[in-house]
């Protein structure tokens, strides 16, 4: 196995920026360059201490720019793409699908043919490798008692979001059945942890706790998510360039599922623990029920039983030790996030919460 330079591409974003984190630390010696867009969730402030290190470089740039990429590949004669960069929020997506169908399906293919083209001018090197990173969200909503998605479950997306990731999926399936392209496809459930965009439900209700904002619950609180902190996220990738074989997809996830309401609850008891200033407290007095989302699935939950008996890679962060970490670093960067309650942000807002 290669992995000595990668491209990773939406490393400016959530994961992608604590991937990158947690690769350098692990494997300081390895090229890491990043593509990314800087759209509203892509923040430079996310990567200002690796970009320090001479063997991380950020390149500003569109997946979609086929011309870009396939320098890049070339250029830094990269070995391993991992694909992060993608319009990533289901409210957003309702408001306005098309994005997600440019930069989801039409930017992943792009990568696809550029990585393609780089592996076929080599000569097929057999230690290349792309990873498609993916959600559980592709598998559709669980009723109650149903059995949580494995990686045979049908795909049955119901946003565009959703619908945008599956189409991205089958076609990084598609190039490895075709083609023989070294592709894997993960599909992991809810991320948590720092750098998380305040738009998403755990640094939405942070930052609205500390900012005195109702924290707005869709329907009846009872819709319910599988959570896992986000490192935990980033050495099952690990994992998973380290362990699988080209053509593989796998499931992760925390089996953590929780409702959301009670999630709140958590959180808010956190923050009334930790929290030395708090505009209102108990912060429960914040929680307002709102209009349901369109088409909100009920229930997520995944199988990680052949990623556990594949790779032996499973979450070793709980739920509470988690959510006290990110509640923390909350608490601890409000010079990280205030920035990011711009006009495009207020304006996103009350789109989403003040006229439904
Ligand atoms: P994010 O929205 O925080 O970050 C996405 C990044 O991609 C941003 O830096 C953005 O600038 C960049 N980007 C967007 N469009 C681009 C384009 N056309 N060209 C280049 N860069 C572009 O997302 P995230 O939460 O970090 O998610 C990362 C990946 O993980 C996504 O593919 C998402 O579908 C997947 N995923 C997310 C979760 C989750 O809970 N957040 C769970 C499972 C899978
Ligand atoms: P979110 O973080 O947007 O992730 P996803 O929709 O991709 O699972 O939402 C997590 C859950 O929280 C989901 O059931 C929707 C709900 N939610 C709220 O109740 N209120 C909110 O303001 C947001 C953003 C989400």
């Amino acid at each position: 196995m290669a992995l000595n330079r990668l491209l990773v591409t939406g490393a400016a974003g959530f994961i992608g920026s604590n991937f990158a984190h947690y690769w350098h630390r692990h494997y300081p010696q390895s090229r890491l360059i990043i593509l990314d867009a800087l759209t509203y969730a892509g923040n430079r402030a996310n990567l200002t201490d690796l970009l320090a290190h001479p063997q991380v470089d950020l390149v500003e740039g569109n997946i979609c720019d086929r011309t870009l990429v396939a320098r890049l590949l070339k250029e830094y004669a990269i070995d391993t793409l991992v694909h992060f960069a993608a319009e990533s929020h289901v409210d957003r997506s309702i408001l306005g699908p098309e994005a997600f169908v440019q930069t989801n399906v039409v930017g992943t293919f792009t990568l696809l043919e550029a990585f393609r083209t780089h592996w076929q001018d080599q000569g097929k090197p057999e230690q290349l490798r792309f990873l498609h990173v993916s959600t559980d969200e592709v598998y559709g909503s669980l009723g109650p008692n149903d059995p949580a998605f494995s990686e045979t479950t049908p795909y049955a997306p119901n946003s565009p979001y959703s619908a945008s990731k599956a189409g991205s999926d089958h076609l990084a399936r598609a190039y490895y059945h075709t083609y023989g392209l070294p592709t894997l496809i993960t599909n992991c459930s809810n991320n948590y942890g720092p750098y998380h965009f305040p738009e998403k439900l755990i640094p939405l209700m942070c930052v609205n706790m500390l900012l005195g904002k109702p924290l707005p619950i869709y329907g009846d609180g009872q819709n319910i998510r599988d959570w896992l902190f986000v490192e935990d996220h980033c050495s099952a990738l690990d994992a998973v360039l380290r362990g699988a074989a080209p053509g593989e997809t796998y499931n992760i996830g925390g089996e953590a599922e929780v409702k959301n309401i009670d999630l709140v609850n958590l959180l808010c008891d956190l923050m009334n623990d930790l929290a030395p200033d708090l505009p209102i407290r108990p912060t429960q007095e914040l929680i307002t029920y709102v209009t349901d989302r369109p088409g909100h699935d009920r229930r997520y939950a995944m199988d990680i039983s052949k990623i556990q008996a594949d790779l032996g890679w499973q979450p070793s962060v709980t739920l509470e030790d988690g959510l006290k970490k990110t509640v923390t670093w909350y608490l601890e960067h409000r010079d990280w996030w205030m920035p990011l309650l711009s006009e495009e942000y207020q304006h996103y807002y009350k789109q989403i919460y003040e006229y439904p």
